[in-house]
């Protein structure tokens, strides 16, 4: 019976889909790609793991700009520096809008936020109101004891761990550092660790982040209507997954109004937008829901995105014991002469090899290494080839960073000595090295991430040396990615820690 049903229904998509097709006035020369099928285009050869690789695959075969299809959309991607500086300097305005996506509209209370905002005088207004106040230079340093603090904390946790030579898992770890520094930061918040109040945040957390990572049957085949987004229980998921969001950033909004809350030492970024939210001194209406919305871009960009950089860098070190050997000693020299027994965030700047550690990280593993994706505003053309109004366009960080022509024969090579030879920066004008993306939606968070990624990542360098549990050898550590905004390492990555005293 159930066969029947899916039979009918897939009839119904076919016909539904030639009954849609407009005659067409216009014919685009689109950039080369795999052949697309009636109908779904090429979703059947759609990557289910490691996207990034296969799509680098796909460049080698068909070039640094090509296209494919998905349902009705038309989906380019770029792989070559020279043709993203070309997408996000010489056009960023014209792909400075990010294409539809069901849940982005859903769980971003309409497009609210920073993240999957359209391109509208809203946006601009909130960007620009987070750059100057929300991930301003003096505002991450307010923060700086936070993350100082719960690094030490985690510290504390490896070192029991190390005592009874047991095996700590690194991803969970890290995770629970970004979570406790975002609920800090954010909302003042400071949760017990293994308490009820950080499990409920956590799970909300990944309801939010998994619907914004599906795919909807209704963006990419409209005509079905919301009609195969229900039948697959995805409208249920996503609608359950907004309102446990929603009524925790509610309950989070209704204690900063309450006249007896008892106020965090440091302004956290709630408070500074619920004085948006009174003063409404923007253009556009500041609401509740729009308070909301941009909390939840802290949130869900804060957590991901630093914790897997510094599994990566561990993963990687681990595989590249003269690489962690180099960077051990010159943390260890750096702290034992200044005679302390933690590297802060002010000493980072006096560790180069290091510096050029975490470049080297964010180049070979670029935690959201297809960016997020930009949607064309207007028709053009980009290296002769069109591209329509409404395409969408995602730029392949992973390749940029296997380019041969910019980083010589082996890209594939952990080698952080390669940024002490050449003078390139994450900053967004280097287009071979884009990890925080670049132009008018290049990461607004590009400080603040950084600040909490390093201080964990230098103290793990400087308080252990690290074995692979049973036996295992480097060679056998998986490297498969999980799909989602930012790409984690699959399988957790769990070491056995030995504490070093200096
Ligand atoms: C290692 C840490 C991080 C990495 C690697 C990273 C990377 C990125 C990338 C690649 C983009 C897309 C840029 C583009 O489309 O050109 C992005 C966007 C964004 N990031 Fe980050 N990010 C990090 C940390 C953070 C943090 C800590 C925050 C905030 C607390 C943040 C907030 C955002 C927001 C709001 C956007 C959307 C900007 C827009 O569309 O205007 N990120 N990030």
């Amino acid at each position: 019976m159930k066969d029947i049903i899916i039979g009918v229904v897939a009839l119904a998509v076919v016909l539904l889909f030639f009954l849609y097709q407009k005659p067409r006035t216009k014919r685009y020369k689109l950039p080369p790609g795999p052949k697309a099928l009636p109908v779904i285009g090429n979703l059947h050869q759609l990557p289910k793991q490691n996207p990034q690789r296969s799509f680098y695959e796909w460049a080698k075969k068909y070039g640094p700009i090509l296209s494919y299809k998905i349902g009705s959309r038309t989906m380019v991607i770029i792989s070559s520096a020279d043709l993203a500086k070309e997408l996000l300097k010489t056009q960023d305005v014209n792909f400075a809008d990010r294409p539809p996506h069901r849940g982005h509209e859903v769980i971003s209370y309409g497009r609210r936020n920073l993240g999957m905002g359209h391109f509208t005088p809203y946006y601009r207004e909130i960007r620009k109101m987070g750059m100057n106040h929300l991930f301003s230079p003096s505002r991450v340093a307010t923060f700086k004891h936070v993350r100082e603090e719960e690094a030490k904390r985690m510290m504390a946790k490896i070192e029991k761990a190390g005592e009874k030579s047991e095996a700590v898992d690194i991803s969970e770890l890290m995770l629970t550092f970004t979570n406790s520094v975002v609920c800090r930061q954010a909302f003042g918040k400071k949760y017990n660790e293994d308490g009820e109040e950080m499990k409920r945040f956590i799970q909300i957390l990944y309801g939010t982040q998994s619907v914004l990572g599906k795919i909807f049957f209704s963006d990419f085949f409209p005509y079905t209507r919301y009609i195969l987004d229900d039948l697959t229980s995805q409208t249920t998921y996503m609608k359950e997954c907004f309102e446990r969001q929603d009524n925790y950033l509610q309950e989070v909004v209704n204690e900063t109004l309450d006249p007896n809350r008892v106020k965090p030492e440091t302004d956290s970024m709630i408070d500074l937008l619920m004085e948006i939210y009174k003063d409404q001194s923007f253009a556009t209406e500041f609401t509740i829901e729009n308070v909301k919305a941009v909390i939840l871009d802290i949130v869900v960009a804060g957590t991901d995105t630093a914790a897997a950089a510094v599994v990566w860098g561990m993963t990687y070190l681990m595989k590249y014991p003269k690489v962690m050997k180099k960077a051990q000693d010159e943390v260890r020299d750096y702290v034992r002469e200044k005679g302390s027994t933690f590297v802060t965030e002010d000493d980072v700047k006096n560790l180069p090899y290091f510096k050029a550690l975490v470049k080297e990280t964010l180049r070979i593993e670029p935690v959201i290494p297809l960016l997020i994706p930009r949607c064309c505003i207007k028709d053009t053309k980009i290296a002769g080839y069109d591209i329509p109004a409404g395409t969408t366009i995602n730029v392949n960080a992973w390749s940029l960073s296997r380019d041969e022509k910019e980083w010589g024969p082996n890209p594939d090579e952990f080698r952080p000595e390669r940024f002490l030879e050449k003078d390139v920066d994450f900053k967004g004008t280097d287009y071979e090295f884009l990890p925080f993306g670049s132009g008018r939606r290049m990461c607004p968070g590009m400080r603040l991430g950084t600040a909490m990624l390093e201080v964990p990542y230098a103290n793990l360098l400087l308080n252990f040396n690290f074995k692979l549990p049973n036996g295992m050898k480097p060679e056998d550590i998986n490297m498969d990615v999980m799909t989602g905004l930012a790409m984690h390492k699959s399988d957790h990555l769990k070491l056995v820690p030995e504490k070093v005293y200096n």
